[in-house]
C-alpha cells in the first residue's frame, strides 16, 4: 500500500461546490499587484523564454535543428528545405503587449455580456478556432489577435484538408488578420494537417499568419506547471495561452475558464459556450488548473472573470 502511495500520491482537489463557495466568498474583488505580475513574468522568462521561444522561428530553429515533439516519446523532425521556409523570421509581436484578454471556451461565458470587455484589450487570444457568430458576439466579442488551432480540428472539421480547402479558408475569415497558433510538432499525426493548413492559407493570400507552436516552449511550460501541482497528461490549451500571456503582456484578464458543471448561481453550466461536449476525462486536469489560476487571481497577478461583465 505504501508503494502505491509513492507512485500515485494522493492530493485532494476541492469539490465543484467548494470552489463555487470559495469564488463567491472572494467575489469580483480584484486588486492588481504589480510586484506579483513582475515576479511571475520573471519566473516564466527563466523557465520558458516566451518572447523568444513561443513560436518556431527561423531564428530559434535554423536548418538542421532537431525539433523534439513534446507530446510524443522520442520523436523528432529535423528542420529542412521543406519546413524552414514556412517559419517566420523571428517573434513577430510588438512587445510588451499591454492589456491582453485570454478567452477560454467555458460555458460560463454564455449570457455573460463580456464581449465588449474582451474586445477592449489591446490583444485578444482565443482557443481552438471558437465560433464567433452573431449569436455569441455580446458574450465573447469579435476581436482576435491570436487563435490556437489544434490539428485534430483540421482533421475532424475540415476532412484533414485533403478535399476542398475553401470551407477552411472561409471559416478563418472571422479571425481577421490574426495569428493562428498551431502545435504542428507536438504529436506525430498533427504535423501534416498543420502544414496543409499553412499552405491552404498561404495559397489563398489569407490575412492570417501561421505560427507553429515551439515544442520546446510547450514542454517547458508543461514542466513549469507540473512543478506547481498540475498533474495532467497535457496542459489545456487555455493554460498554455494564459502562461504565454503572462510572459508577454503587461496585464492579463482571463474569461471563460470554468471547468465545473454548476455556476455561481448554482445552476448547471455547459462545458463550452457553444456546446456541451465534454473533454476526454483523464487527458487534461482543468479543475486543478483552475485552482492555480484562481490563486493568481487572488494574488492580483491576473484577473479572472467568472461572472457577468458590468
Ligand atoms: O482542447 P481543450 O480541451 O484544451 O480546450 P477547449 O475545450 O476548446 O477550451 C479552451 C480552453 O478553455 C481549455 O483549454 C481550458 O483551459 C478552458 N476551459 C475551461 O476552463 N472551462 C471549460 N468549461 C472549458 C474550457
Amino acid at each position: 500500500v505504501l508503494c502505491w502511495f509513492y507512485i500515485f500520491p494522493v492530493y485532494r482537489l476541492p469539490r465543484d461546490k467548494d470552489i463555487v463557495q470559495e469564488v463567491l466568498r472572494q467575489g469580483e474583488v480584484w486588486q492588481k499587484n504589480q510586484t506579483g505580475i513582475d515576479h511571475y513574468r520573471k519566473l516564466l522568462t527563466e523557465c520558458c523564454e516566451p518572447r523568444k521561444m513561443f513560436a518556431v522561428t527561423k531564428e530559434n530553429s535554423p536548418m538542421g535543428k532537431v525539433l523534439w515533439y513534446d507530446g510524443e516519446f522520442y520523436h523528432s523532425r529535423t528542420v529542412n528545405n521543406e519546413t524552414y521556409p514556412l517559419f517566420v523570421q523571428e517573434n513577430p509581436l510588438q512587445l510588451p503587449l499591454k492589456k491582453c484578454s485570454v478567452v477560454g471556451n467555458g460555458g460560463i461565458l454564455r449570457n455573460s455580456k463580456c464581449g465588449r470587455d474582451i474586445d477592449q484589450a489591446d490583444f485578444v487570444l482565443r482557443c481552438n478556432l471558437p465560433p464567433l457568430s452573431k449569436d455569441y458576439v455580446e458574450d465573447v466579442g469579435t476581436k482576435t489577435h491570436m487563435v490556437t488551432a489544434n490539428p485534430s480540428i483540421v482533421e475532424k472539421r475540415f476532412q484533414n484538408l485533403l478535399w476542398s480547402r475553401k470551407a477552411f479558408v472561409d471559416s478563418m475569415k472571422v479571425y481577421g488578420s490574426s495569428y493562428i497558433y498551431m502545435p504542428a510538432f507536438s504529436m506525430k499525426p498533427g504535423t501534416d494537417p498543420s502544414l496543409r493548413a499553412y499552405y491552404a492559407l498561404a495559397d489563398t493570400s489569407s490575412n492570417l499568419t501561421m505560427l507553429f507552436a515551439n515544442p520546446e516552449f510547450l514542454r517547458s511550460v508543461g514542466k513549469f506547471w507540473k512543478g506547481r501541482g498540475v498533474h495532467a497528461k497535457r496542459l489545456s490549451t487555455g493554460l498554455f495561452l494564459v502562461s504565454l500571456a503572462l510572459g508577454l503582456c503587461e496585464e492579463v484578464t482571463a474569461y471563460g475558464f470554468w471547468p465545473f458543471s454548476v455556476g455561481l448561481d448554482e445552476q448547471p453550466v455547459s462545458h463550452h459556450y457553444y456546446d456541451n461536449i465534454l473533454p476526454y476525462k483523464w487527458f487534461h486536469a482543468m479543475p486543478e488548473e483552475f485552482v492555480q489560476l484562481w490563486q493568481l487571481h487572488k494574488s492580483g497577478t491576473l484577473r479572472m472573470r467568472v461572472g457577468c461583465c458590468p
